[in-house]
């Protein structure tokens, strides 16, 4: 059982590599622990994350009521959604609230982290959904994620950032850090034009490993042969991950995701799909030969 001192030294240590990462700029996100059934020690608001000190925590009742901290310090702007995650996940003893740019980017988008790709997102994440957007600080925000923490440690917030719940301080970090990993990674492969992804069968046997590495699902996982059931007001009431089934395949090429240099931009529903450099340069082309054929000069 960690002091309240290791606690206090731990949220500095994450806030500075919150801070470091480039996961937060300014006064954003925010971390808590909870520390008794009625307590949870947080960090402040209107702090710089990464250049905390442990008696700028406070701590509070289950309520969000300020019950200790130095003066002038306030909880967290964001504590409502911290409580809510423990109200309904008596499990989850942490949580990290940031706003990494690469998760945050498919956050805006609107492009949930919910396709089966690692090995390792599927066994300690499962599927990353977005919670609808809300206005930052208000009711909103718990409502939102309410019905998506029950069965997720991790989420997305539209056009926000990222929670991550974990049994402990580290363990919700260390989520923090794999969605952000996870995003980058996701991106990769979509300007590379290609993603494969794990066969829902794969998918299975991932989930029968997690008892193996002493990880406990929230929920169990719903493959899904559907891309993009977890947008924003999608199914919140188990983890919809996007693995097309193929038996004796592990790995499964997916059409559907958008087009890159190099690929056909013909869909399989025989749409066409062009990046903006793509059709930049058709049009050019088409203007040439127009200019040409009419003997005009560009
Ligand atoms: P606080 O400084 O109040 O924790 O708010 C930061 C933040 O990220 C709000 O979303």
């Amino acid at each position: 059982m960690s002091t309240d001192a290791q606690l206090r030294d731990d949220i500095v240590e994450i806030g500075r590599r919150l801070w470091l990462r480039g996961f937060v700029a300014s006064n954003d996100g925010n971390i808590s622990v909870r520390i008794a059934d009625d307590r949870v020690l947080m960090t402040p608001t209107a702090v710089s994350k990464g250049f905390m000190a442990p008696d700028m925590m406070v701590i509070t009742d289950m309520d969000g009521t300020l019950v200790s901290g130095a003066p002038g310090r306030k909880p967290s702007s964001e504590i409502k959604m911290h409580l809510v995650a423990y109200r309904e996940r008596p499990d989850v003893r942490a949580v990290v609230h940031a706003h990494p740019p690469l998760a945050t980017g498919f956050a805006v988008a609107g492009i949930p982290l919910d396709r089966a790709v690692l090995a390792e997102v599927v066994t300690t994440l499962g599927s990353i959904p977005i919670a609808e957007y809300a206005t930052p600080s208000t009711q909103e925000l718990p409502d939102a994620v309410r019905p998506y923490v029950k069965v997720h440690d991790g989420l997305l917030l539209a056009n926000h950032g990222a929670l991550a719940l974990g049994a402990d301080l580290f363990g919700a970090y260390y989520k923090m850090e794999t969605i952000e990993h996870f995003a980058r990674i996701s991106l990769v492969a979509r300007q590379l034009g290609r993603e494969n992804l794990l066969s829902r069968e794969e998918v299975d046997r991932l989930q029968g490993l997690r008892g193996r590495y002493g990880i406990s699902s929230p929920a169990p996982i719903c493959v899904d042969e559907t891309p993009g059931t977890t947008a924003p007001g999608g199914d919140a009431s188990c983890q919809v991950i996007y693995a097309p089934s193929a038996p004796g395949d592990r790995l499964v090429p997916d059409t559907s995701v958008a087009q890159g240099a190099g690929a056909s931009p013909v869909g399989t529903d025989g749409e066409i799909r062009l990046t903006y450099a793509q059709l930049t340069a058709l049009v050019d082309d088409a203007v040439k030969q127009v200019t040409e054929g009419l003997g005009l000069k560009r």
